[in-house]
């Protein structure tokens, strides 16, 4: 090698540079009405990566006010739905053309691995708003037969104004799963991105600003829940919000629904999802999809695979092998392509996750791995495995959010069934097996809005995804999402 050549070589990815952030509304950048910004925080220093525009009231009550006059007198209600389609194409193109950018940008604000952003994060987004725009003009309604002299349809019309609330743990992926039905079905909306990762939301706001949405079409108003999140949950004006987030917040946000103007409500929850693994599986995809379906993105997911059964006969193996397993991820820096689990997503979560490892500690659960803090920067945790967990323990009944692996041991299929259902989640659930009336007998009987079998935490934008119990209400993706963002209209006509 020459001298010339010898230079050390420019990583391939390294955290962008990133300047303070307007906020984003009727097409344009602009300062919170108060002045008022707040730091958004890179997880895995601790440092500050930039300022943000904070929303609060007014600025939610502009942002509605631009939606309402785009909803109502703007170019886009009278857009062919063709043309609705090829605008959020356009924006797909667009992500795609910046995924990269985008990629280091929601690991710089999230804390999540590079190498999870590029192969998750970033094709499920496209994916997303590529179905929904193959949507925009095949949103039909019914002719029906109805008794006497009448011509009777129906039509799916937009409710109007939409509010979206959406949490840290997959930022960009939230917001496409929240925009692309919303747009598709001709709605406009204001979104509020949680304020641990409102970076990438802005971004792609400004994005469907240069492909042509019209102005007020999308809004984003970055700011904290008890303030702008509030105002839009309980906006007069506002026809309907969407939420995704902790079960407590759900219920905030219903109420506020309920008490202001009975908004339609869409929630997507929390979860403690059971992953059964009987005996006669195959034990080593078994402890894959175990591994994976917690561990993923630290852990921060709410479909997390967080009461994992396995059958008595294999526990001991199983348990043997998770252990081994989950000694080897490598736990660092997120831009590392190499890295499999980066920081918690902030100080709150980091504390939140050590105290529930301190009350599996304390009620007696074995830790067999980990349960310590890496570094002295950043939230780092290690992958953590309980053994001998006991249904009632906090650690089995309450969400982590964090890289903490519950091992419970169960007899047979009527026990683990009757152990899995006894929750007041419901939505996810996992089986491990060879027998395929176990199979069907498990997917019927759990009560989960989605059941994998010998299989974890896939997922299609063409197949719906929710929750059973108080891990939500109505269905997000595929077909069943337009049911969330239509009026159905009913006109009889006398012939
Ligand atoms: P959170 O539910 O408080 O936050 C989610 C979103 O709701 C954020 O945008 C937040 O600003 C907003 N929000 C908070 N309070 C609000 C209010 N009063 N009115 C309107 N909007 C409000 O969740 P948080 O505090 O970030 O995380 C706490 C726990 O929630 C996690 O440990 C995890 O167990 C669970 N969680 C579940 C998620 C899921 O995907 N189901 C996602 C994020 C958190
Ligand atoms: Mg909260």
């Amino acid at each position: 090698m020459s001298a010339t050549t010898a230079a050390a070589p420019k990583p391939k990815y390294a955290p962008p540079k990133v300047a303070d952030q307007k906020m984003f509304v009727g097409g344009k950048l602009v300062d919170a009405q108060s002045g008022k910004t707040f730091d958004t925080i890179n997880p895995s220093t601790g440092q500050v990566i930039c300022r943000v525009a904070e929303g609060d009231k007014a600025d939610v009550d502009l942002a509605v006010k631009a939606a309402r006059k785009a909803f109502e007198s703007g170019p886009w209600g009278k857009m062919n739905p063709s043309d609705r389609g090829r605008l959020i194409h356009k924006l797909a193109d667009a992500i795609e053309t910046h995924k990269d950018e985008l990629a280091a940008l929601e690991s710089l604000d999230n804390g999540k691995p590079i190498a999870d952003a590029l192969a998750a994060d970033l094709p499920l987004t496209l994916q997303c708003y590529r179905y929904y725009a193959g949507w925009a003009d095949k949103i039909t309604g019914q002719t029906i037969p109805v008794d006497g002299n009448y011509f009777c349809y129906t039509r799916h019309e937009p409710i109007g104004v939409v509010g979206q609330i959406i949490p840290w743990n997959f930022p960009l992926l939230m917001q496409a799963w929240k925009w692309a039905p919303a747009l598709a079905c001709g709605n406009t909306l204001v979104l509020k991105p949680a304020e641990q990762t409102p970076l990438t939301a802005l971004w792609v706001a400004r994005l469907a600003q240069e492909v042509g949405f019209p102005d007020g079409v999308v809004n984003v108003v970055p700011g904290y829940g008890p303030t702008a999140g509030a105002a839009l949950a309980s906006h007069l004006d506002v026809d309907k919000i969407a939420f995704t987030g902790e079960t407590t917040t759900g219920k905030i946000v219903m109420t506020a629904a309920a008490q202001s103007n009975l908004k339609r409500v869409s929630l997507e929850l929390g979860g403690k999802s059971p992953n059964v693994v009987f005996a006669d599986a195959d034990l080593d995809a078994a402890i894959e999809g175990a591994y994976f379906g917690l561990f993923f993105n630290q852990g921060q997911c709410c479909v997390a695979g967080s009461r994992l059964f396995v059958q008595e006969k294999v526990y001991d193996e199983f348990v043997h092998k998770m252990v081994a397993k989950t000694k080897g991820r490598k736990v660092g820096d997120p831009f590392d392509p190499a890295t499999e689990q980066g920081p918690q997503v902030s100080q709150e979560q980091f504390d939140r996750v050590m105290g529930y490892i301190d009350a599996g500690r304390n009620e007696g659960a074995k830790l067999l791995l980990g349960g310590n803090r890496v570094g002295q920067t950043g939230y780092f945790i290690e992958p953590t495995v309980f053994a001998d967990v006991r249904d009632e323990m906090t650690i089995a009944t309450e969400e982590i959010f964090g890289p903490v692996m519950n091992i419970l041991k169960f007899k047979d299929a009527d026990e683990v069934i009757e152990r899995g259902n006894r929750t007041f989640y419901g939505l996810a659930a996992a089986v491990w097996t060879r027998d395929v009336k176990k199979a069907i007998r498990l997917s019927n009987s759990l009560r989960a809005g989605t059941v994998w079998v010998n299989c974890y935490d896939v997922f299609d934008t063409a197949a719906p995804f929710g929750g059973f119990k108080m891990s939500g209400i109505g269905r997000e993706l595929g077909q069943y999402a337009l049911q969330l963002y239509t009026e159905v209209k009913t006109v009889y006509m006398a012939t």
